[in-house]
């Protein structure tokens, strides 16, 4: 399984797209130092979810606030939309592998 990233690439709290396996995924790096995986684009208007403020459970799109949770990557308004969620890894060389 081939490295998606290395942790120490994306900072604390931020967030970087990545195209992976035909995908566009979205990884997160919290500042408690683990990792979430999303689908990248926004299915309201396709909005860069890499790109929008994370916190500890939900990341905010950044072209119109709708709000997705981490781990369910529901959207937390009922608005009824929703992404997909990956499970990812962080070896101890903090190469980060994600299973789609
Ligand atoms: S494109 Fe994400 S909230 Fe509109």
């Amino acid at each position: 399984m081939s490295a998606l990233t290395n942790l120490a690439d994306i900072p604390p709290g931020e967030g970087r797209a990545f195209a992976h396996d035909g995908k566009q995924l979205a990884v997160f790096h919290l500042r408690d130092g683990t990792v979430r995986v999303l689908e990248a684009v926004c299915p309201h208007a396709g909005g860069p979810l890499a790109d929008g403020l994370v916190d500890k459970a939900v990341v905010v799109c950044p072209l119109h606030n709708y709000t997705y949770d981490l781990v369910t990557g529901e959207e937390t308004s009922d608005s009824g939309l929703s992404v997909c969620t990956y499970p990812a890894e962080v070896d101890k060389d903090g190469s980060v592998h994600v299973t789609l």
